[in-house]
């Protein structure tokens, strides 16, 4: 087996692949300038790629993350069944240190957990737990696909859609959330431009945003952080589009840092502001995003710039890097069983008890 199925597959960039016996990643922290695949053998290898973001964005991770269990289940050779199990969920907690905000994580860890469950030997869990992170991977991308549908039709012909971070297709298996929607506003046959954030500090939206985006032909226009309110004062964006890392059951949106801005901003100039994201996403457990862990990230990131220190030596640095956009900022969230709306805890209750649900 070496990834999904010709059905789900993408037919864009997939920054995640199965090559049989190991993972395959696409080096996101190379990118734009080369397209470096990494190949990897051991879980510890998918953990320390999740950490470095060499993977990143919430389905993307988890889809990870399944796969270093299956590495990790291929490496433990010799040992009796309960031996073996304890070993794994070793295995299975460290990949769960990495990142904590994208709840997407620790659902596929879960979902890996649960896959052998009723396995006996070593060797029945090792093809229940291939055959679990597969299927997570496939199911992402045909998420991302009906995310897609449900979501373009809330997007006008001739729209200018403001994104921020990258919530694309290296941010998942495939074809991407927010950036999914837009493409399936484009295969709907609209006119569609993006006005994509850079998002410092590590520019997800100029590295990852803007390369995608033009491999697939999508007229982007790349902005400074600082300039969104600008743009949307002058009536330059029709509309905002973002993914999510972990969505509370009120519909508070943990999503990367400056989301929460782009939020208000949008508020304050009556434009729709939309997150994208998989109902592996939700985190029904939590009533509000305050609740919701905020990874704090390296000083570095914050006082040096592609390498160059930019700040004096010394200085105090905070780097969240996630911030939490409060419900009564998003018109609408997307998910691949239709558009929830507010009130936010009946309608994501209800897709999230699998009914499909579309206003
Ligand atoms: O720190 P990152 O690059 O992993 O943050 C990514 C984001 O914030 C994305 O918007 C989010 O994970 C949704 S990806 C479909």
């Amino acid at each position: 087996m070496t990834g999904p199925s010709p059905a789900a597959r993408s037919t864009g960039i997939e920054p995640i692949a199965w090559a049989g016996n190991h993972l395959r990643l696409l080096d996101q922290t190379r990118l734009p300038l080369a397209e470096i695949w990494i190949d990897l053998h051991d879980h510890r290898e998918v953990a320390a790629a999740i950490r470095d973001m060499r993977v990143r964005g919430a389905p993307a991770i988890g889809v990870a993350a399944a796969y270093g269990v299956v590495l990790a289940a291929q490496q433990i050779s010799g040992r009796p069944f309960p031996e073996f199990r304890a070993e794994l969920e070793q295995a299975i907690l460290l990949l769960g240190r990495t990142r904590p905000t994208a709840v997407n994580l620790f659902w596929a860890l879960e979902r890996m957990r649960t896959s052998m469950a009723a396995a006996r030997t070593p060797d029945e869990a090792r093809a229940r737990l291939l055959a679990e992170a597969l299927s997570i991977h496939t199911q992402d991308i045909e998420a991302n696909r009906r995310m897609g549908r449900h979501g373009q039709v809330l997007i006008p012909d001739g729209a200018t859609v403001l994104t921020h971070c990258n919530a694309g297709a290296l941010a998942t298996a495939g074809y991407g959330t927010a950036l999914g929607v837009i493409r399936a506003a484009r295969e709907a046959g609209k006119h569609i431009a993006v006005v994509a954030d850079e998002t410092r500090p590590l520019l997800q939206g100029a590295r990852l945003t803007a390369w995608e985006l033009a491999r697939d032909g999508i007229p982007t226009t790349l902005i400074a952080d600082t300039m969104a309110g600008s743009f949307m004062q002058r009536g330059a964006v029709t509309c905002c589009i973002v993914g999510a890392d972990r969505i509370a059951a009120n519909g508070d949106v943990a999503n990367k840092i400056g989301t929460y801005q782009v939020a208000v901003l949008a508020k304050e100039h009556s434009i729709p502001f939309y997150v994208a994201a998989p109902i592996s996403t939700l985190d029904l457990s939590l009533s509000d995003g305050s609740l919701i862990p905020i990874e704090e990230r390296s000083a570095g990131e914050v006082t040096r710039f592609a390498g160059v220190q930019t700040a004096p030596e010394g200085v105090s640095i905070a780097n969240p890097a996630f911030d939490i956009t409060p419900a009564r900022y998003v018109t609408a969230i997307i998910t691949e069983r239709g558009v929830a709306r507010p009130p936010y805890t009946s309608s994501l209750q209800a897709l999230a008890a699998g009914m499909e649900h579309q206003r």
